[in-house]
Protein backbone atom coordinates (compact mmCIF):
# COMPACT_ATOMS: atom_id res chain seq x y z
CA UNK A 1 0.00 0.00 0.00
CA UNK A 2 2.74 2.20 0.67
CA UNK A 3 4.86 4.01 -1.64
CA UNK A 4 8.49 3.30 -1.77
CA UNK A 5 10.86 5.75 -0.47
CA UNK A 6 11.98 6.18 -4.18
CA UNK A 7 9.08 6.62 -5.67
CA UNK A 8 7.84 8.97 -3.01
CA UNK A 9 10.58 11.29 -3.81
CA UNK A 10 10.09 11.37 -7.04
CA UNK A 11 6.15 11.74 -7.00
CA UNK A 12 6.89 14.73 -4.23
CA UNK A 13 9.06 16.36 -6.13
CA UNK A 14 6.82 16.12 -9.30
CA UNK A 15 3.95 17.56 -7.43
CA UNK A 16 6.22 20.25 -5.75
CA UNK A 17 6.41 21.49 -9.69
CA UNK A 18 3.17 20.38 -11.25
CA UNK A 19 1.23 21.26 -8.21
CA UNK A 20 2.72 23.84 -5.85
CA UNK A 21 2.77 22.02 -2.85
CA UNK A 22 -1.50 21.35 -3.29
CA UNK A 23 -1.59 17.92 -4.40
CA UNK A 24 0.27 14.67 -3.11
CA UNK A 25 -1.18 12.46 -0.57
CA UNK A 26 1.38 13.45 2.52
CA UNK A 27 2.10 15.18 4.47
CA UNK A 28 -2.12 14.39 5.36
CA UNK A 29 -3.87 18.01 5.69
CA UNK A 30 -6.98 18.06 6.86
CA UNK A 31 -9.68 19.78 4.10
CA UNK A 32 -10.59 23.61 4.83
CA UNK A 33 -13.51 24.99 7.22
CA UNK A 34 -16.23 24.15 5.95
CA UNK A 35 -18.73 27.08 4.59
CA UNK A 36 -22.03 27.82 6.66
CA UNK A 37 -24.04 27.12 3.99
CA UNK A 38 -22.62 23.17 4.10
CA UNK A 39 -21.99 22.97 8.18
CA UNK A 40 -25.58 21.49 8.77
CA UNK A 41 -25.64 18.94 5.85
CA UNK A 42 -25.16 15.38 7.06
CA UNK A 43 -24.93 11.99 6.21
CA UNK A 44 -28.91 10.09 6.62
CA UNK A 45 -29.22 8.18 9.59
CA UNK A 46 -27.74 4.66 8.69
CA UNK A 47 -26.29 5.33 5.37
CA UNK A 48 -22.99 4.91 6.29
CA UNK A 49 -24.05 1.33 6.49
CA UNK A 50 -26.82 0.27 4.64
CA UNK A 51 -25.29 -1.85 1.79
CA UNK A 52 -28.36 -0.81 -0.82
CA UNK A 53 -27.13 2.68 -0.69
CA UNK A 54 -23.15 1.43 -0.88
CA UNK A 55 -24.27 -0.38 -4.18
CA UNK A 56 -26.14 2.45 -5.49
CA UNK A 57 -22.87 4.36 -4.37
CA UNK A 58 -20.37 1.83 -6.18
CA UNK A 59 -22.43 2.33 -9.42
CA UNK A 60 -22.09 6.05 -9.47
CA UNK A 61 -18.55 5.56 -8.12
CA UNK A 62 -17.80 3.56 -11.25
CA UNK A 63 -19.50 5.37 -13.98
CA UNK A 64 -22.31 2.93 -14.70
CA UNK A 65 -24.97 4.68 -13.58
CA UNK A 66 -24.23 7.66 -15.67
CA UNK A 67 -20.96 7.53 -17.92
CA UNK A 68 -20.62 10.82 -17.33
CA UNK A 69 -20.32 10.33 -14.19
CA UNK A 70 -17.05 8.26 -13.38
CA UNK A 71 -14.91 8.99 -10.32
CA UNK A 72 -12.90 5.59 -10.72
CA UNK A 73 -12.05 7.22 -13.93
CA UNK A 74 -9.34 9.21 -11.57
CA UNK A 75 -9.67 7.90 -8.06
CA UNK A 76 -9.95 4.24 -9.39
CA UNK A 77 -11.97 1.32 -9.16
CA UNK A 78 -10.08 0.10 -6.36
CA UNK A 79 -10.16 3.75 -4.77
CA UNK A 80 -6.24 3.51 -5.83
CA UNK A 81 -5.71 7.01 -7.45
CA UNK A 82 -5.33 7.15 -11.50
CA UNK A 83 -4.67 10.53 -11.98
CA UNK A 84 -1.90 12.30 -10.13
CA UNK A 85 -3.00 14.01 -7.00
CA UNK A 86 -6.31 12.34 -6.90
CA UNK A 87 -7.12 11.71 -3.08
CA UNK A 88 -6.56 8.26 -2.11
CA UNK A 89 -9.32 7.56 -0.36
CA UNK A 90 -7.92 4.33 1.35
CA UNK A 91 -5.60 6.15 3.68
CA UNK A 92 -8.12 6.17 6.90
CA UNK A 93 -5.57 8.88 8.44
CA UNK A 94 -6.81 11.64 5.59
CA UNK A 95 -10.77 10.15 5.39
CA UNK A 96 -10.98 10.45 9.54
CA UNK A 97 -10.33 13.85 8.83
CA UNK A 98 -13.64 14.87 6.92
CA UNK A 99 -16.75 15.17 8.56
CA UNK A 100 -19.67 14.18 6.21
CA UNK A 101 -20.33 18.16 5.79
CA UNK A 102 -16.94 18.37 4.51
CA UNK A 103 -17.09 15.69 1.97
CA UNK A 104 -20.17 16.69 0.93
CA UNK A 105 -18.97 20.31 0.31
CA UNK A 106 -15.80 18.85 -2.01
CA UNK A 107 -18.16 16.55 -4.05
CA UNK A 108 -20.77 19.18 -4.19
CA UNK A 109 -18.88 21.95 -5.20
CA UNK A 110 -15.77 20.44 -6.60
CA UNK A 111 -11.70 21.92 -5.84
CA UNK A 112 -10.94 25.01 -7.73
CA UNK A 113 -7.93 24.63 -9.82
CA UNK A 114 -8.05 21.18 -9.64
CA UNK A 115 -9.63 18.45 -11.94
CA UNK A 116 -11.70 17.59 -9.19
CA UNK A 117 -15.00 19.27 -10.73
CA UNK A 118 -18.04 20.38 -8.78
CA UNK A 119 -20.40 17.24 -9.41
CA UNK A 120 -23.72 19.04 -7.97
CA UNK A 121 -24.99 19.41 -11.63
CA UNK A 122 -24.88 16.18 -12.56
CA UNK A 123 -25.73 14.57 -8.89
CA UNK A 124 -28.55 14.61 -6.37
CA UNK A 125 -28.31 15.45 -3.31
CA UNK A 126 -29.07 11.89 -2.65
CA UNK A 127 -26.83 10.47 -5.08
CA UNK A 128 -24.02 12.74 -3.22
CA UNK A 129 -24.50 11.08 -0.23
CA UNK A 130 -24.76 7.79 -1.99
CA UNK A 131 -21.47 8.04 -3.53
CA UNK A 132 -19.63 9.63 -0.15
CA UNK A 133 -21.06 6.12 1.75
CA UNK A 134 -19.25 4.14 -1.16
CA UNK A 135 -16.15 5.85 -1.10
CA UNK A 136 -15.79 5.75 2.49
CA UNK A 137 -15.56 1.93 2.19
CA UNK A 138 -12.48 2.38 0.71
CA UNK A 139 -10.37 3.23 4.17
CA UNK A 140 -11.91 0.33 5.86
CA UNK A 141 -11.16 -2.61 4.21
CA UNK A 142 -13.80 -2.64 1.56
CA UNK A 143 -16.50 -2.70 3.66
CA UNK A 144 -19.04 -0.53 5.20
CA UNK A 145 -18.39 0.82 8.41
CA UNK A 146 -20.01 4.19 10.29
CA UNK A 147 -18.00 7.32 10.48
CA UNK A 148 -17.01 6.82 13.95
CA UNK A 149 -13.66 7.46 13.57
CA UNK A 150 -14.20 11.10 12.16
CA UNK A 151 -11.93 13.43 13.91
CA UNK A 152 -12.14 16.92 13.81
CA UNK A 153 -8.83 19.12 13.11
CA UNK A 154 -7.36 20.58 15.84
C1 LIG B 1 -11.00 14.10 -13.59
C2 LIG B 1 -10.54 13.48 -12.34
C3 LIG B 1 -11.50 13.34 -11.18
C4 LIG B 1 -12.78 12.82 -11.19
C5 LIG B 1 -13.58 12.29 -12.38
C6 LIG B 1 -13.24 12.88 -9.82
N1 LIG B 1 -12.27 13.40 -9.01
FE1 LIG B 1 -12.42 13.66 -6.98
N2 LIG B 1 -10.56 14.50 -6.98
C7 LIG B 1 -9.74 14.64 -8.06
C8 LIG B 1 -8.53 15.33 -7.65
C9 LIG B 1 -7.35 15.68 -8.55
C10 LIG B 1 -8.68 15.62 -6.29
C11 LIG B 1 -7.70 16.35 -5.38
C12 LIG B 1 -8.08 17.82 -5.36
C13 LIG B 1 -7.14 18.60 -4.44
O1 LIG B 1 -5.97 18.75 -4.80
O2 LIG B 1 -7.59 19.01 -3.37
C14 LIG B 1 -9.96 15.06 -5.89
C15 LIG B 1 -10.46 15.13 -4.61
C16 LIG B 1 -11.63 14.55 -4.19
C17 LIG B 1 -12.12 14.58 -2.83
C18 LIG B 1 -11.42 15.22 -1.65
C19 LIG B 1 -11.56 16.73 -1.72
C20 LIG B 1 -10.67 17.40 -0.70
O3 LIG B 1 -11.08 18.38 -0.09
O4 LIG B 1 -9.56 16.94 -0.47
C21 LIG B 1 -13.30 13.92 -2.82
C22 LIG B 1 -14.19 13.66 -1.62
C23 LIG B 1 -13.56 13.48 -4.18
N3 LIG B 1 -12.54 13.88 -4.98
C24 LIG B 1 -14.68 12.77 -4.57
C25 LIG B 1 -15.01 12.50 -5.91
C26 LIG B 1 -16.26 11.93 -6.34
C27 LIG B 1 -17.39 11.50 -5.44
C28 LIG B 1 -16.21 11.86 -7.70
C29 LIG B 1 -17.29 11.38 -8.66
C30 LIG B 1 -18.61 11.96 -8.50
C31 LIG B 1 -14.92 12.39 -8.12
N4 LIG B 1 -14.22 12.76 -7.00
C32 LIG B 1 -14.50 12.46 -9.41
C33 LIG B 1 -9.99 14.21 -9.35
C34 LIG B 1 -11.20 13.69 -9.79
Amino acid sequence: MRRTYIEGVIMGGALLVAAGCGGGESPIAPPPPVPAEYADKHMPDGWWTDPKVIEEGKAIFEGKKDVDVNCASCHGVDGKPKKRGARDFRVGDRMKLYSDSAWYWRVTEGVTKTKMKAWKTKLTDEEIWKVIAYEHTFSHGRTPAPHDDYTPPP
